[in-house]
């Protein structure tokens, strides 16, 4: 279990901090000079590191709540199952807008629409940070 939670805090520590670093640093400054190739260079180096540690959270998160709560009761009423739907909730949307965003979003970036990818990279970042305040909440009440 300790190393479960480890690995998942691992994961959980590139996932965040790499959102956080994209959204208050590397995107601000390629809004200012409107500079697209600034976004691809991040998004291909860092997609390197933060598509593995999403699958890592995926398979040790389910692994966790499983322990937590056998999957038959994930649909129930206590609050173990409120919080492993929030984690699946949050899991739909990453999955919805990281799909918009690489198949959409990106392959057209351009000057003009770069406004968009700026509101898709903080709402994904604050998606994130739902993950973590789900994921707490399984200790800290
Ligand atoms: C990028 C995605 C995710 C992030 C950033 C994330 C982050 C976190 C964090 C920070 C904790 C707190 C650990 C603690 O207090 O001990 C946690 C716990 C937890 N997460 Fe996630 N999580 C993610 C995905 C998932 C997924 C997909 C599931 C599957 C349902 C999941 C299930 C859990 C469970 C069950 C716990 C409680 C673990 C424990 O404290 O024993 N997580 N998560």
């Amino acid at each position: 279990m300790r190393e479960l939670v480890f690995v998942h805090l691992l994961g959980a520590s590139v996932w965040v901090g790499g959102h956080l670093l994209l959204l208050l640093r590397v995107f601000p400054k390629a809004w200012q000079s409107r500079d697209v190739a600034a976004i691809r260079a991040f998004e291909q180096s860092y997609e390197k590191l933060g598509i593995p540690a999403l699958l890592l959270q995926i398979i040790s998160g389910l692994w966790l709540a499983s322990l937590w709560l056998p999957p038959a009761q994930w649909l129930g009423d206590s609050p173990f199952a409120a919080l492993i739907r929030m984690k699946l909730a949050c899991l739909l949307a990453t999955a919805l807008l990281g799909a918009h965003a690489r198949l959409r979003l990106i392959p057209r970036l351009n000057p003009d629409n770069l406004g968009w990818l700026g509101v898709h990279i903080a709402a994904i970042t604050l998606v994130s940070l739902g993950f973590v305040w789900a994921g707490l909440s399984f200790r800290v009440s």
